[in-house]
């Protein structure tokens, strides 16, 4: 029997050093628990270069440590064109990442390419609360930043593997 394709997944912020690769530890987790490992591929990337081969922010890796996510093993790498050809779904984290990935695009792509907060759960974070749009970037702000960046991005990478579930007949995690 043929084994069944991966689905794959990139996170695409502006240095790949700060949400990214934070997304990228969550994702892995999720899925993972979810026995999904062998099915769905998670990887990461920066629309700029100036971090690439380097690993994540200390600040990052630390606040990720802390709720059990391993960020040490990744490394930055630039966002290329190629990567349209390579991934089902390409989420950025801003609308700016947004804008650069969608200017190296030359051809439609077949993939799903959505801001990362726009499979926030339905009601997140509560009624009436104002639902955010971006993963504000932590680099020059404070502590309270990258754990801000955690809360959106646990919340919104439950639900992309709602809908990665969904979209290609995988069994849903169980609590998704
Ligand atoms: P990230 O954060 O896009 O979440 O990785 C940043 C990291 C580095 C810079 C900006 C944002 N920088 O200007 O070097």
């Amino acid at each position: 029997m043929t084994k069944p394709a991966k689905v794959s997944v990139l996170f695409v912020c502006l240095g790949n050093i700060c949400r990214s690769p934070s997304a990228d530890g969550i994702m892995r987790r999720q899925v993972a628990d979810a026995g999904l490992a062998g099915l769905v591929a998670v990887d990461s990337a920066g629309t700029g270069q100036w971090h690439v081969g380097k690993g994540p922010d200390a600040r990052a890796t630390a606040h990720a440590a802390q709720r059990g996510y391993d960020l040490s093993p990744l490394r930055a790498r630039q966002f290329k064109a190629a990567d349209f050809d390579r991934f089902d779904y390409i989420i950025p984290m801003d609308r700016q990442n947004l804008a650069d990935i969608e200017a190296q695009q030359v051809r439609p792509y077949g993939g799903q390419l959505a801001l990362m907060l726009d499979y926030l759960p339905a009601g997140y974070p509560k009624p009436g609360v104002e639902v955010p749009v971006e993963v504000p970037d932590p680099y020059y702000g404070g502590e309270d930043g990258f754990e801000q960046v955690l809360d959106l991005l646990e919340a919104a990478t439950t639900g992309l593997l709602a809908d990665i579930c969904q979209r290609h007949g995988l069994t849903q995690p169980s609590g998704a």
